[in-house]
């Protein structure tokens, strides 16, 4: 049985009380705090900088998950080490030079991954194999919370979840496969069964009322 994670997206939280949102997440039983950084140009959305990540650390011991839709990637990506990240992706067409841009965030003491849009090749990875510990699905396009689900994101989490079982085989490494937009109570346990291991929820989460309670429902909804 896979080890699951649990990871609320902040940016459907009340930003005007973020520091308390992050305690009361990781209180209820968040694994990671997923970070959703926007810049306005490589998405149509503006979100937090470096300076929010510094200000939340604090606030939690769970690690912050970085998740960067920002282009150019290799000038920011290092401040948010510096601001206390744990792990660092990046969508592969924002980056000039994808294998560079996962060593410097690597040699800044992060764990890397690459994300894929709905509708980019999961091929990116095949040749950086070994210097991702995540992949990351979008399963809605990047910029806003509270999207629906696309379905054709099962076949490339089941695409993906095959890539990296092989390489296991092979290497004995563990690479995460994380997910992101519209998971929900109602559909986690689909999106697990093709093979994903990691689960970012923005809006079901921080839309909800009691955070252990929607928490603790999907974990039972994994465990079954
Ligand atoms: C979208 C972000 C997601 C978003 C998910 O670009 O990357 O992390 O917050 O929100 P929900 O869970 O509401 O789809
Ligand atoms: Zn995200």
């Amino acid at each position: 049985n896979p080890t699951y994670r649990i990871a609320p997206s902040i940016l459907s939280a009340d930003f005007s009380r973020l520091g308390e949102e992050v305690r009361n997440v990781a209180a209820a039983g968040a694994d990671w705090i997923h970070f959703d950084v926007m810049d306005n140009h490589y998405v149509p959305n503006l979100t937090m900088g470096p300076v929010i990540c510094e200000a939340i650390r604090p606030h939690v011991t769970i690690p912050i998950d970085v998740h960067l839709m920002v282009r150019p990637v290799d000038r920011i990506a290092p401040d948010f080490a510096k601001a206390g990240a744990n792990s660092i992706t990046f969508h592969p067409e924002a980056s000039d030079h994808i294998d560079r841009t996962l060593s410097l965030i690597r040699d800044h003491g992060c764990e890397t991954g690459l994300v894929f849009n709905p509708a980019t090749t999961l091929d990116y990875m095949d040749h950086v194999m070994d210097k991702i510990d995540i992949v990351l699905i979008m399963s809605v396009n990047p910029g806003f919370g509270g999207q629906s689900f696309i379905p054709e994101a099962l076949n490339k989490l089941r695409q993906a979840r095959a890539k990296l079982d092989a390489y296991k085989e092979r290497t004995g490494r563990h690479i995460k496969l994380e997910v992101d937009g519209g998971v929900k109570i109602d559909n986690i346990a689909e999106i697990a069964a093709a093979g994903a291991d990691t689960f970012v929820a923005g809006s079901a989460i921080f839309g909800h009322p009691n955070y252990a309670q929607i928490i603790g429902e999907m974990r039972s909804r994994l465990a079954t």
